[in-house]
């Protein structure tokens, strides 16, 4: 049928396609080389793309004749079809043309190809978060944009609309009155000629200083193309709509750098400037500026700092209280960093020091890492702007490691919660806390008290999240006493658990998730061995995603630890004392974990105010 269909076009050079849904029809017209025009008249909302993963990427075009044509890259199906895109039509035209470049005569795309004016959006993914930030389809990584703005948390991220793996990277966008019910709006930047938009931030330009308009909403991102480069564009619709600045690109490397991205824009009110940390290579670059369109360079931070296994992605800088004493400020640089991270892949490290308007000196020796959260799925972390005295990270919940692969399909990606960073001193070191913010209690709804209980082996709380659908907390003092393991396994009667433990010899919070559900997606790399050639017993895994993660209970003042612990459909955050210990991980658990074993090795612990929260939107 295929074959015919397409034999026939070949030979006809013009074939009528298909007739479907409310309007329009396709006539296909070969160009010769793989490459073919689908005309379409009276055209629907969209055509509907059939995609399926294991392709390789197609090139599909609106054809409008003007220069501003721009290719998406779209995995059509060749054998299977895993799930449609919406790939939207100029509405009211006579005709549409779009081009497609490569799809075989037998390929199954042209027998499913179809016009619609509706796209179903109603999830068909198992483990899509329940009260996580996610993309309605397509998909999600690094968070961009983040700014506030007349009562809304704008949150924009990295966005392929045409697929459920990265590629034609667009700024999709969310709003939120709360930072936890998120209402869905349109991509507010999309790919162009100049390359993919890239990640980046916003600000809120209260006096006019760009020129675009008093309270103007202004966007930073790089453009990647054949180089990276940093560009600007700007909203006066409180950030639904973008025009591109026309004088773009605002800032290219001085030295043709290759990696040279993610643009973080502040005030610094010192200096009464704009100024842009941008992420180069192994280093930070800091720039300043007057109108946001001539950047200066100003000096750079971070060659020598920390753990540099490889480039620093996506920085922020931040200025915060120690210990909260407002008249005690200092400055944190946020650098992602990714691959090579302690337990494989991608991970947020920080540094903390003073700003005096060039330099930015590091307090700690420069062999000291500091990490934002020790989960391995936790990367991406940017702040808001413009949240005056509050200072709220989202980080993106995944790893470059696996992000492509986790069993998902409709979407693919979500949000960790969002958390709300402050400064705390530890044994002569300024360490930042990262806690989640406390409007995720609007989320609580019924709740189940456990109480206070000494345990000396197990205790098993069977009902503890039993009907919470997977979606909960669970908040406990644990007191280890003379314990030397102590903690507990989330588990579902599938037999799946994750477990969470303080290891007291080790002095380490531990999370294992080598037996949490689905892991056979993660595959087993070198750089995990490199990165941790001596990982002790918890690290037992058998691929990049089986595996523990832990933290250094140092961290905390000891004695008593209070767990406040998120559960969602694929995912653990864990957080201690106020954020000290931050713990997100992913896990796919085939069943809801619903009961809780608690346990107490080498001697009585204690566990107080046991409670957990059914967590709805
Ligand atoms: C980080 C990152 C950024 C880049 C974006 C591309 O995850 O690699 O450096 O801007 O993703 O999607």
């Amino acid at each position: 049928m295929r074959k015919s269909l397409m034999a026939a076009a070949l030979a006809a050079a013009c074939i009528v396609l298909t007739a479907c849904g409310s309007r329009g029809t396709i006539t296909v017209e070969s160009e010769g080389e793989g490459s073919d025009l689908l005309r379409i008249a009276r055209p629907a909302k969209y055509l509907l793309l059939p995609v399926e993963e294991a392709c390789g990427e197609k090139r599909v075009t609106l054809v409008t004749g003007k220069p501003t044509d721009v290719a998406m890259d779209v995995r059509l199906a060749h054998d299977t079809v895993d799930y449609f895109v919406p790939f939207e039509l100029p509405e009211g035209a006579e005709e549409a043309v779009v081009r497609v470049e490569g799809v075989a005569p037998d390929a199954l795309f042209w027998e499913r190809v179809a016009l619609s004016d509706r796209f179903d959006r109603s999830n068909t993914d198992y483990y899509r978060p329940r009260y996580h930030h996610t993309p309605e389809y397509g998909w999600m990584n690094d968070p961009n944009g983040l700014v506030y703005k007349d009562g809304e948390y704008h949150l924009y991220y990295q966005y392929n609309p045409y697929g459920s793996k990265w590629g034609n990277m667009h700024w999709g966008h969310s709003v939120s009155r709360d930072l936890v019910h998120w209402e869905p709006l349109p991509p507010a930047i999309a790919r162009d000629t100049m390359g993919q938009i890239f990640s980046g931030s916003a600000v809120v330009d209260e006096n006019n200083d760009a020129g675009f308009g008093e309270d103007a909403l202004i966007a930073f991102y790089t453009s990647a193309g054949s180089r990276q480069v940093q560009c600007m564009a700007y909203s006066t619709d409180n950030g639904r709509t973008f025009t591109k600045y026309e004088g773009n690109p605002v800032l290219t490397p001085f030295d043709g750098l290759r990696d040279f991205r993610d643009p973080k824009v502040f005030r610094y009110g010192p200096a009464q400037k704009w100024y842009m940390v941008v992420s180069a290579f192994r280093e930070v670059r800091l720039y300043s500026s007057d109108d946001m369109k001539r950047w200066e360079y100003v000096g750079a931070f971070g060659d020598g700092y920390g753990a540099q296994p490889s480039m620093f992605e996506c920085p922020d800088f931040v200025e915060l209280p120690v210990d909260g004493d407002a008249g005690n400020r200092k400055w944190v640089m946020i650098a992602n960093v990714n691959p090579g991270c302690m337990f494989g892949g991608s991970a947020t490290e920080y540094f903390v020091g003073d700003f005096d308007g060039r330099n930015f000196v590091c307090e700690s020796a420069p062999e000291t890492a500091k990490w934002l959260d020790y989960g391995k799925d936790h990367y991406a972390a940017v702040c808001f702007s413009n949240t005056d005295r509050r200072t709220i990270a989202v980080p993106w919940m995944s790893n470059w490691q696996y992000a492509n692969d986790i069993p998902t399909m409709h979407h693919r990606g979500a949000n960790a919660l969002p958390r709300e960073l402050s400064l705390y001193t530890k044994d002569g070191e300024t360490y930042v806390a990262a806690d989640v913010v406390e409007e995720v209690r609007l989320l609580r709804g019924r709740s189940r008290q456990a109480g206070d209980m000494p345990v000396d082996g197990e205790r098993m709380l069977p009902d503890l999240a039993e009907g919470f659908d997977g979606a909960f907390e669970i908040e406990m003092d644990v007191t280890p006493c003379s314990a030397c393991r102590v903690g507990m396994e989330l588990c579902n009667d599938a037999g799946e658990k994750a477990e969470i433990y303080l290891d007291m010899k080790a002095g380490r919070l531990v999370m294992d998730r080598t037996e949490s559900g689905v892991v056979s997606f993660g595959r087993r790399s070198e750089e995990y061995a490199d990165a941790a050639p001596d990982a002790p017993g918890p690290m037992d895994y058998v691929n990049d995603f089986a595996l523990a993660t832990w933290a250094p209970l140092s961290l905390c003042e000891g004695g008593t630890y209070h767990l406040d612990i998120f559960v969602d459909r694929c995912s653990v955050e864990i957080f201690v004392d106020g954020g000290r210990i931050a713990m997100t991980n992913l896990v796919f658990p085939t069943k809801p974990y619903g009961a809780v074993r608690l346990f107490a090795e080498g001697g009585a612990a204690r566990f107080s105010d046991v409670t957990a929260y059914e967590l709805k939107l």
